[in-house]
C-alpha cells in the first residue's frame, strides 16, 4: 500500500451552488502515482476526517493532477462541510491512494446509472471508454434540479439521458433493466435509494454484470451491536469487542496495528483475513467471493461469539 501523500490543492472551482472542484497536485509538480478508472482518494479535511472521493477524469498511469469533485452534505458527517469551508487554492491536503473497488470490467456494451454526486466515477469511466471507442455506452444520469446536475451539459452533448426528478417527476428504470443482457455491464453509483432499486430492479440479472458503488459509508456504530470476541491469530491474542466499540479500534486498543483510512467501508484499506467464525458483514468493498475469506473491521462484526482473523499483509502486526 502506498504511503500518503501531500498534495497542494491548485485549484478549486464551484460546479454548482452545491458541488466543488478541486484539483490536487504535487508540490514539485512530479507525477503521481497512476490510476484507473473508476478509482477514489482519501481525503483527509481539514477538520482531520477521511473521507473518500472518486476521480472524475479517466484513468492515467502516470497524472500530474487528481481531481475530485465534492458536494456540501449539510446532514452530513461534516467532511464535505469542512473541505468547502475550510479548503482553500494552496492549501495541502493529506491523500490516500488512488483505490479502485469499482473497476471497469469487459463488456460490449455498458449502462451507466448515475444519481447526483455519485456522477464523478461514471464520468471517469466513460471518458475512459470513450477514449478506445470499443463499446456501446448508455448513461442515465438522475438529479433533483438541473441547478444542481454537475457536467448536465457535457452529458447531455454526449448523448446521456439527464433527467431530474423535482420537475420531470421520478424516472422509470424498469425499461432498461427488464431484459437481463450478458453482453451488459450495469455500473450504478448514487444514494443508496437508488442502488437498492438498481439492485432489486436486477436480480433476475447474473450478479457479476450488475456493479454498485455507494460512497456514503457506513456508519461503523450504526445498526445491531452485540458484543463479541476477536482472536488474532499470529498471537493468539484474545479481544473483547464491546457493544460500541468497532472491531478495528478493539484491535488497536490491544496495540494490534492494521492499517485504515475511511473507517466507513468504503476504500477497502483495513482488510483482514477471515480464519475462522461467521462474520456480520458490513462493509461496501467485499465481493460476494471476498466475504468468505475477509472482513473489513472498521465497520463489520460477527454473527458467532468468535471471529479468528490475522493480517492480510505482512505490515499489519502487533
Ligand atoms: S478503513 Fe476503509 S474500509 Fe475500513
Amino acid at each position: 500500500m502506498s504511503e500518503p501523500l501531500d498534495l497542494v490543492v491548485a485549484e478549486r472551482e464551484d460546479l454548482t451552488p452545491y458541488v466543488t472542484r478541486f484539483v490536487l497536485r504535487s508540490p514539485s509538480g512530479s507525477s503521481l502515482p497512476g490510476y484507473s478508472a473508476g478509482a477514489h482518494l482519501t481525503l483527509t479535511t481539514p477538520s482531520g476526517s477521511r473521507r473518500s472521493y472518486s476521480l472524475v477524469e479517466a484513468g492515467d498511469d502516470r497524472p500530474t493532477q487528481y481531481v475530485v469533485c465534492v458536494r456540501r452534505e449539510e446532514q452530513g458527517r461534516g467532511g464535505s462541510l469542512s473541505l468547502h469551508r475550510e479548503t482553500r487554492v494552496d492549501d495541502t491536503l493529506t491523500v490516500s491512494g488512488p483505490h479502485n473497488s469499482f473497476a471497469l470490467e469487459p463488456a460490449r456494451r455498458y449502462l451507466f446509472i448515475a444519481g447526483g454526486i455519485g456522477v464523478t466515477p461514471i464520468r471517469s469511466m466513460v471518458n475512459e471508454l470513450r477514449r478506445h471507442n470499443e463499446a456501446k455506452i448508455d448513461v442515465v444520469y438522475l438529479s433533483r434540479t438541473r441547478e444542481d446536475t454537475a457536467f448536465a451539459k457535457e452529458f447531455e452533448q454526449d448523448g446521456a439521458v439527464v433527467h431530474h426528478s423535482a420537475t420531470q417527476g421520478r424516472f422509470d428504470l424498469w425499461p432498461l433493466l427488464a431484459e437481463p443482457d450478458d453482453d451488459t455491464r450495469v455500473y450504478c453509483c448514487g444514494p443508496k435509494a437508488l442502488i437498492d432499486d438498481v439492485l432489486a430492479l436486477t436480480m433476475h440479472w447474473r450478479p457479476s454484470r450488475v456493479h454498485v458503488e455507494d460512497f456514503t459509508g457506513v456508519d461503523a456504530l450504526g445498526g445491531r451491536q452485540a458484543p463479541f470476541r476477536a482472536v488474532w491469530e499470529p498471537t493468539g491474542v484474545r479481544v473483547d469487542v464491546p457493544a460500541g466499540r468497532s472491531l478495528l479500534h478493539a484491535l488497536r486498543d490491544q496495540g494490534i496495528r492494521v492499517p485504515a483510512s475511511c473507517e466507513s467501508g468504503t476504500c477497502g484499506t483495513c482488510r483482514i483475513r477471515l480464519i475462522a467464525g461467521e462474520p456480520d458483514h458490513r462493509d461496501l468493498v467485499l465481493s460476494a467471493e471476498e466475504r468468505s475469506q475477509y472482513v473489513m473491521p472498521c465497520v463489520s462484526r460477527a454473527s458467532s461469539p468468535e471471529l479468528v482473523i490475522a493480517p492480510d499483509r505482512a505490515e499489519a502486526s502487533v
